[in-house]
């Protein structure tokens, strides 16, 4: 009983000293928890040095070096982790996305790209017989986010005849092959670092691949807007009826508008 609530109270201890640490401005845990900033509108337009200001540790924190079973970290190497863009030690999931060489070559991704938060009336949704399903933890993230990168190869409309591990070779394992032509219009939004795939795209066979079926959490793939290129024909094919033909709105915010020489080639519809 004793030793029980000795632990408590070093729990207790530690618990205050942490959440104090978490918020800069000295106002409380409670303020800084509950602070506007975490729920819409004004999560929207936050930055992430505001974010950090509070959650430093996202980016600091590293990962452990050995699982509690004893396998080393420098030892280990997830299916995932073997795409010829890969590259370096084992990282937390935040600087993998935020800080690595290779997320900052290719992407730009804010604290708000992926959180949104959520109602800062209620954390969960049916925490009560009348509760609202619709409602999610603070924590959530929209998977549709993660679904943009981490989604199947759609070979179905590519006329690549299967999987691009099995078949990609008879195209050289060259997307450009065909990308030269179809789609050309891509990757014009704020958290991408355009010019910059497209030039990995030229002497990495995965440079591509890597988020377009490489990593696949999901078996499905994200439905893609169909932004318009030079060459385009006008008939829209059944499984691209209803698509956008642009990107989602707070992802073209802060883009500077296409150059129709570079990209579009004077040839806008
Ligand atoms: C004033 C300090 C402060 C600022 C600024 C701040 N947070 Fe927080 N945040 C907190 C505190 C304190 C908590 C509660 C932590 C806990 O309960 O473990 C929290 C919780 C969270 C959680 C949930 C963590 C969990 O374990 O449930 C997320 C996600 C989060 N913040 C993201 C953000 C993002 C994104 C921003 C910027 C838009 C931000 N925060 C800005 C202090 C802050
Ligand atoms: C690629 C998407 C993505 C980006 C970008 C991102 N996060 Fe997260 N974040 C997540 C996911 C996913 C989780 C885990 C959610 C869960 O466990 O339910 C998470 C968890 C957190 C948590 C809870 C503590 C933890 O480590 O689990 C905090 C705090 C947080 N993020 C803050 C931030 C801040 C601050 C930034 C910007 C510097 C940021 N995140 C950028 C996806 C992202
Ligand atoms: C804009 C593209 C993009 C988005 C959005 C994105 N990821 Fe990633 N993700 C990547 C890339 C690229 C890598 C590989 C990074 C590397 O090789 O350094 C990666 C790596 C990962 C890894 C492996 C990390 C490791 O240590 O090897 C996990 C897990 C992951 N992502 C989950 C998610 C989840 C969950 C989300 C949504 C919250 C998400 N990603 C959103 C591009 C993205
Ligand atoms: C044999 C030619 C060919 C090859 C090789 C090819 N694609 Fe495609 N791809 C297409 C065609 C055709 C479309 C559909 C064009 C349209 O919208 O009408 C397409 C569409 C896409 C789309 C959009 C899917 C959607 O649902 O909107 C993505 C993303 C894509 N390709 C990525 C890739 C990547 C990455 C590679 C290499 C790993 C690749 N493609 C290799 C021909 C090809
Ligand atoms: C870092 C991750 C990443 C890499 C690397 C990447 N893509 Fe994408 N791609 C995305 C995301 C995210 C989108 C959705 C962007 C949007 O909303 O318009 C996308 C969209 C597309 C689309 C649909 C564009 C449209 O509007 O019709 C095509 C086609 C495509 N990518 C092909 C490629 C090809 C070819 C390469 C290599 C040159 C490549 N991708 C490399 C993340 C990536």
């Amino acid at each position: 009983m004793k030793r029980a609530s000795l632990l408590t109270l070093i729990v207790l201890v530690w618990g205050t000293g942490h959440a104090e640490s978490a918020d800069p401005n000295g106002a409380g845990y409670d303020a800084a928890r509950w602070d506007p900033i975490h729920f819409k509108p004004a999560i929207l337009e936050a930055t992430d040095e505001q974010c950090l200001d509070c959650h430093r540790e996202v980016l600091e924190s590293r990962i452990r070096e050995a699982s509690p079973a004893g396998l080393k970290a420098d030892q280990a190497l997830a299916w995932y982790q073997t795409l010829d863009t890969y590259q370096g030690d084992q990282e937390t999931f935040h600087r993998r996305h935020l800080v690595s060489d290779y997320a900052t070559q290719v992407m730009s991704l804010k604290c708000n790209t992926c959180h949104l938060g959520n109602d800062p009336r209620e954390e969960t949704a049916m925490s009560h017989a009348g509760g609202d399903p619709t409602l999610i933890q603070r924590k959530h993230v929209e998977p549709e986010v993660c679904l943009m990168c981490h989604g199947g190869f759609s070979y179905q409309i590519m006329a690549v005849p299967g999987p691009w591990a099995e078949y990609g070779a008879a195209f050289q394992d060259n997307c450009l092959l065909c990308h030269a032509i179809f789609r050309t219009n891509r990757h014009r939004v704020n958290y991408l670092k355009a010019d910059a795939i497209e030039a990995l795209a030229k002497e990495n066979k995965d440079g591509c691949y890597g988020c377009h079926g490489g990593r696949s959490w999901y078996r499905i793939s994200f439905p893609y807007p169909r932004n318009p290129w030079p060459g385009m024909a006008e008939a829209v094919p059944d499984w691209a009826k209803g698509r956008p033909t642009e990107s989602e709105a707070r992802f073209l915010v802060g883009v500077e508008a296409t150059p129709a020489a570079d990209n579009v080639q004077g040839n806008k519809p």
